[in-house]
């Protein structure tokens, strides 16, 4: 009678199971429910078995299919005007979070209440870094290593190294001078290469070449971000991604170890003043001061005795590498890209330019680097160049937020009511932030004039209102250097070469290569949408929000008039 006594136990625990799953998505739903029946805003359209998740379907269906789900979200925002803040609940795919975009309610989160980063966050980052770092850490683990990591970002030590990032801008202007009259080439694998090797040389002072030339710790990165989604759980639950990401994670450990090795020698070297044969370096990288602080702090001397670099901290530090590497280089190679597409797209602007840099820099486009070089605050004078990429980074922000609630802690929305965050935490959505019509005038027009008018003109932007890089205590840490990325290259490029767009010829393209299976779909469901409010280059989901299809492009010398 053993058999039978095996099938009730395995019916039992069945059941039982299955109960608790019902329980436990009962007992989210019911907290939701509560919220709902109290007025919070959301959308309508909830039920106890799917929450909001089949809401996002109707806003989807509005954009082409590889857009940014965050642009559906932005779509859906609209209809919250009223209180620029509503509670969208896609749990179990996601925890239940308000969607926020308006500049006091988020001040109230991230600036007032600083509240802290979610799991979620430091889950999805961790197959990045390989642990805790700086984007995802809290509380005093945070503050220690972003104090250990600020001179080291500071704006001081980021004008010390603009003649690295001339020199890597150069090799990218090289690159395009190359294509000139060949064909189509993808900008977002150009702008990727440069801001990888600026980021490898800035952070580790490691000369990686990797714009011209294969790397192997930037193919680890791309193989680990490749299997990575924040969402799509076809890439979430394959079997092998844990192995493949842990796999390239150890070469990129291998790779920044023995560099970070090598510096903690010469910091040592320099440390206990042997100087032998040695010059102290006179541009020091974001590790080397990362590495002075930490000797500095530790105060006593055995750390200079150890052979070689303590292992936790070693650890701690490489995970913060892998993430500046992450963080850095796929968000400002994909707003250099947009800095290309709008001087395409605003021929007066691109004019204005090339004014302001004849006048900086004088008329030789070829002095500009050495200037640079010399005298790197020459960039401040640059101030139609810095309005015109504020406002490229206001209407493709690449990045947003993501904050915990936290119990008793309420956050005020536009018409003045108090929602609870007991339960709920916040995503803020800088795209609907960013064109949000009662702060922005105008909202979805290229105007760059909004960052040179005085306080009293009507464009005139509040300042809370325009948080590319957030603000508050958790600001990105590596502005200064997009700030100086992006007017380099614009600088060094804008005057006498012209990059434009080859969307057309690429759709043609692929439609003459069409399948046979392509071409069923598309007579069957009609052709895909191809444009994103009338724009053909729509950012899409990758790691960072990147131009759809690489950004195919042409580049050709321009008319300086
Ligand atoms: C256009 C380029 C960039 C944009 C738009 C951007 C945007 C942002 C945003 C919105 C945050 C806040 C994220 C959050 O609260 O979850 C952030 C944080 C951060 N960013 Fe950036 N970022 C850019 C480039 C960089 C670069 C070049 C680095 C280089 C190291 C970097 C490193 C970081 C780090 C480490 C944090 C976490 C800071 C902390 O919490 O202490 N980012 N960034
Ligand atoms: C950059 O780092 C890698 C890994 O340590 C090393 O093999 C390579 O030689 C370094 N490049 C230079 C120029 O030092």
């Amino acid at each position: 009678m053993a058999w039978p006594n095996i099938f009730v136990a395995l019916g039992v625990l069945c059941c039982t199971s299955l109960g608790y799953l019902i329980k436990i998505v009962y007992d989210h739903r019911r907290k939701i429910n509560v919220l709902r029946e109290q007025g919070v805003p959301m959308p309508q359209e909830w039920s106890w078995v799917t929450g909001h998740l089949l809401v996002l379907r109707k806003y989807v269906d509005g954009i082409p299919p590889d857009a940014a789900v965050a642009f559906a979200m932005r779509d859906l925002a609209q209809e919250f005007a009223h209180t620029e803040l509503f509670l969208v609940d896609f749990w179990p795919v996601y925890p239940p979070l308000y969607t926020v975009f308006g500049p006091e309610s988020i001040s109230q989160i991230c600036n007032k209440y600083n509240l802290p980063k979610t799991a979620v966050a430091a889950k999805f980052m961790k197959p990045i870094s390989g642990g805790p770092n700086l984007v995802s850490m809290n509380g005093n683990e945070w503050k220690y290593w972003r104090s250990l990591f600020n001179p080291g970002f500071a704006t001081g030590a980021m004008l010390n190294n603009v003649p690295h990032i001339v020199d890597s801008i150069l090799v990218f202007r090289e690159k395009l001078v190359d294509r000139i009259g060949k064909g189509m080439f993808s900008l977002d694998d150009f702008t990727t290469r440069l801001t990888t090797e600026i980021i490898l040389k800035i952070t580790l002072d490691n000369d990686s070449n990797y714009q011209r030339s294969s790397n192997v710790l930037a193919t680890a990165l791309g193989h680990i971000t490749s299997w990575h989604s924040f969402w799509d759980p076809r890439v979430l639950i394959h079997p092998l991604r844990p192995f493949v990401q842990r796999y390239h994670g150890r070469i990129m450990n291998t790779y920044i170890r023995k560099e970070l090795e090598k510096r903690f020698q010469e910091t040592k070297r320099e440390r206990s003043s042997d100087l032998s044969g040695q010059t102290p370096k006179s541009i020091k990288s974001v590790i080397t001061l990362a590495l002075e602080a930490y000797l500095s702090e530790r105060q006593d001397n055995d750390v200079l005795q150890e052979e070689k670099l303590d292992q936790n901290f070693a650890d701690y530090a490489t995970y913060q590498i892998r993430v500046f590497l992450f963080a850095g280089t796929d968000t400002t190679a994909s707003m250099m890209v947009y800095v290309y597409h709008r001087l395409a797209k605003h021929p007066n602007w691109r004019r204005k330019l090339q004014v302001e840099h004849d006048e900086v820099f004088g008329p030789e486009p070829n002095n500009a680097a050495k200037l640079l070089k010399e005298n790197p605050s020459l960039l401040n004078s640059c101030k139609l160049t810095l309005a015109f990429l504020k406002e490229t980074l206001r209407l493709h922000a690449p990045a947003g937020t993501m904050r915990a609630g936290l119990t008793g802690v309420t956050v005020t929305d536009l018409e003045g009511s108090e929602q609870p965050m007991d339960y709920v935490g916040a995503n803020i959505l800088h795209q609907a932030l960013h064109v949000n019509p009662r702060v922005w005038p105008r909202p979805r027009e290229f105007l760059p004039e909004r960052f040179l008018v005085r306080p009293e003109d009507e464009l005139h932007p509040d300042p809370a209102a325009f948080r590319p890089f957030e603000q508050g205590p958790r600001n990105c840490i590596g502005q200064t250097l997009v700030w100086n990325e992006l007017r380099i290259a614009v600088v060094l490029t804008c005057r006498d070469l012209e990059i434009r767009d080859a969307y057309d010829d690429f759709d043609a393209k692929m439609d003459n290569e069409m399948g046979i299976g392509e071409k069923l779909k598309r007579w069957i469901f009609g052709e895909p949408m191809r444009t994103l409010h009338g724009d053909r280059a729509y950012q899409t989901d990758s790691a960072g929000l990147h131009p759809v299809n690489g950004y195919p492009c042409y580049v050709k010398w321009a008319k300086h008039d």
